[in-house]
């Protein structure tokens, strides 16, 4: 297993966006410096929602104005409609990263809209976008469970899928977005999407509120998933999706992948790094389980050669 994985570090979103301490314009950009410099290749760096709703991504224009100028690294937003799509130009984002719903129940707390309008949003940027020349990746959330409307009917998230795909997006993140999804279920709709679309347009979204992350990251990576999301120091939670907990650890994405011969072309060193920072930060980043097995045995490393 040798092939390169796409991986997004998510944490400056959905990492921060729900935590009880709000950081500064100042330590968001050191956390996403941080995180770039481990090598990681996209980063979501804020969102474009209404300040009302979630306080702590107030002000990501300053941090998209304030990012080194970097070709090789995507800085991604979140954007809930058009007027969050306009903010996000006029503050200079190349890659913006929409919703998707495969329930009634979360598009309504999330966005106050209808699955169907919530589409029809993404229909408008999408169209917007091509225009623009600006990337879009859009997330099917609650792909497998929501809080307020119990399991998702998989044919619901294969024919979003399907629909969007068509429509010329590249990317479909499937989002865990209360960490209810368990392997079994992972590993059939993957392989299902992966056969039907192709692996490079089908990328996953795990939160590790029951433990069963990375178990959820294996199932997708046996289905041919190559592009993961993960959360620094596993941050995350959704304010609006009762039960969201963090997302799983990049950290630990990463360990497990490169330790099975994965290319992520991130130095796991530099990310554990990142990870202290982020718990620093926020005082609440659970951190990953990678780090007190694996700091103190690259220390020793580090001391020999
Ligand atoms: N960015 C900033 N402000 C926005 C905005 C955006 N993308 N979209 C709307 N607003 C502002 C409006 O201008 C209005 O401001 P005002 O009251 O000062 O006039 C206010 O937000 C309400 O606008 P309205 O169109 O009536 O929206 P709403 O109250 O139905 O809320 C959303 C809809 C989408 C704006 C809001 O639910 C939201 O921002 N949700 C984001 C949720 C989120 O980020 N969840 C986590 C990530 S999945
Ligand atoms: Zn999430």
């Amino acid at each position: 297993m040798t092939d390169p994985i796409f991986f997004t570090d998510v944490g400056p979103r959905d990492g921060l966006q729900n935590q009880p301490k709000i950081l500064s314009v100042e330590e968001r950009l050191r956390l996403i410096e941080a995180i770039a410099s481990a090598g990681v290749r996209s980063i979501e760096v804020g969102s474009f929602v209404s300040p009302r709703a979630v306080p702590a991504m107030a002000g990501t224009d300053q941090v998209v104005a304030s990012l080194p100028a970097d070709d090789d690294v995507s800085y991604s937003a979140l954007i809930p409609n058009m007027k969050g799509y306009q903010l996000a130009m006029d503050a200079g984002v190349r890659t913006v990263n929409m919703v998707l719903y495969a329930s009634e129940g979360m598009a309504r707390k999330n966005v106050n809209m209808s699955v169907a309008e919530a589409e029809q949003a993404t229909l408008d940027i999408l169209a917007c976008a091509r225009e623009d020349g600006i990337d879009v990746v859009a997330a099917v959330a609650t792909s497998f469970f929501c809080p307020f409307d119990g399991p998702t009917d998989p044919g619901m998230v294969r024919d979003i899928t399907a629909r969007f795909i068509d429509q010329g997006l590249q990317q479909i993140v499937l989002a865990d977005t209360i960490g209810a999804a368990n392997p079994g279920e992972v590993r059939a709709l993957t392989a299902d999407l992966v056969q039907a679309h192709g692996a490079e347009h089908i990328g996953c979204h795990f939160h590790d509120t029951r433990a069963m992350g990375m178990a959820n990251v294996f199932a997708a990576l046996e289905s041919g998933i190559r592009h993961f999301d993960g959360s620094i120091a596993g941050l995350g939670g959704c304010p609006f999706a009762p039960g969201a907990s963090g997302n799983v650890a990049s950290e630990d994405v990463v360990m497990m992948l490169e330790q099975m011969g994965c290319d992520t072309g991130i130095d796991l060193e530099a990310l554990l790094a990142a990870s202290d920072l982020a718990e620093e930060l926020t005082g609440t980043a659970p951190g990953g389980r990678a780090k007190a097995w694996l700091q103190p045995w690259l220390a020793k490393q580090n001391t020999r050669s």
